[in-house]
């Protein structure tokens, strides 16, 4: 027999005692412990994965692509390794461009003669044939003809975009002016990489406006970066609004087809547009605008300017015997 004190201690012991699902007992005390200790585990736990290598790694990688998206644009000498490990892992080399299985290479000349004879590849026929194109693009520039616009390869225009880029230091949000962006061989690198609004130009010719809009901007899909492109050829730059400062000026292959006189009204006009003294204007081939004034004359007229000549300065293209001379201008600081 149990005494009253007994059972009483007995009734009030169980009552501090709750029953778990699968009927274990499990104390208040017992409770609170077993909360503490998991704590305690689960920060040493999100500690020590914290400092593991092996999600440190990948954070470093993270790093790299991020640095190297932001810092550096052109590419890097891993880049050319890995490509031609590639070429050299698929033992690929350059055989004559014939008709193969699948393949039909044809010249522009015969794909624009095609094209004009059916109208397109169009399966729609005659009055139809136009009315199901949001966009219907002239033939010569579907075959890219204006890709021969220019001397230089249309490739150079990516040469161009690293190097000026990379020495600008270039960000999404920088803000890029170029005169004379003919079309976009040069430009449509900038108009991808930057913010859109951020890529400006001017242009007097109405054809490589034309393969601008009409072919190279819907084409490479990049009608989201509403670029600025604006017709005109006297350098007048109201049309791109005040207010706003260029982190980048280039005239690439212009400024030498223009009268010394027009680049000198134009650089007058650019100057408080240019950002102090961080902004760049760069110029390629040669500044005969200043070169063909005697003495210190050029010097003078570019400090009467606020502006100074900082230096020249070539780059090698990546993919063919060619390097171009830049110079490269920014205002100055008194
Ligand atoms: C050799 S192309 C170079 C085009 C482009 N910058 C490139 O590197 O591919 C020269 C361009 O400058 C343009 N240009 C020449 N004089 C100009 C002027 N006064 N105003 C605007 N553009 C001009 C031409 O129409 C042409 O598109």
């Amino acid at each position: 027999m149990r005494s009253r004190a007994e059972i009483q201690r007995s009734e009030e012991q169980q009552n501090k005692m709750a029953p778990s699902p699968k009927g274990v007992v499990v104390t208040v005390p017992m409770l609170v412990l077993s909360v503490a200790s998991a704590a305690i585990f689960l920060f040493f736990l999100i500690s020590s994965l914290s400092s593991c290598p092996c999600s440190n790694t990948a954070i470093t990688v993270n790093d790299q692509a991020f640095q190297r998206s932001t810092d550096r644009i052109s590419a890097t000498s891993e880049d050319i390794a890995w490509l031609k490990d590639q070429i050299h892992q698929n033992n690929l080399q350059m055989q004559q461009n014939i008709l193969r299985k699948g393949i039909n290479p044809r010249t522009r000349a015969q794909q624009l003669e095609d094209l004009n004879q059916f109208k397109g590849i169009s399966h729609y026929k005659e009055d139809e044939w136009n009315n199901h194109t949001a966009l219907p693009c002239p033939s010569e520039l579907l075959v890219e003809e204006h890709h021969s616009n220019y001397g230089e390869p249309w490739a150079g225009g990516r040469d161009v975009f690293e190097f000026l880029a990379d020495s600008v230091k270039l960000r999404p949000e920088s803000r890029v002016l170029e005169i004379g962006c003919g079309t976009l061989r040069v430009g449509l690198h900038f108009i991808r990489y930057l913010n859109p609004e951020h890529f400006h130009c001017l242009e007097r010719d109405e054809l490589s406006l034309m393969a601008a809009f009409r072919y190279e901007l819907p084409s490479q899909g990049l009608l989201n970066k509403r670029p600025l492109i604006v017709r005109g050829e006297d350098m007048e730059f109201s049309r791109f609004g005040s207010g706003i400062l260029y982190d980048l000026i280039y005239a690439s292959a212009v400024f030498l087809h223009m009268p010394d006189k027009l680049v000198w009204i134009g650089l007058e006009r650019l100057v408080t547009r240019l950002k102090p003294y961080e902004g760049r204007i760069f110029v390629s081939h040669n500044v005969k605008f200043c070169s063909r004034l005697k003495g210190d004359e050029c010097t003078k007229r570019l400090a009467a300017l606020g502006l100074e000549y900082v230096q020249k300065r070539t780059h090698d293209s990546l993919l063919f015997n060619h390097y171009e001379i830049w110079h490269e201008f920014r205002r100055s600081k008194v």
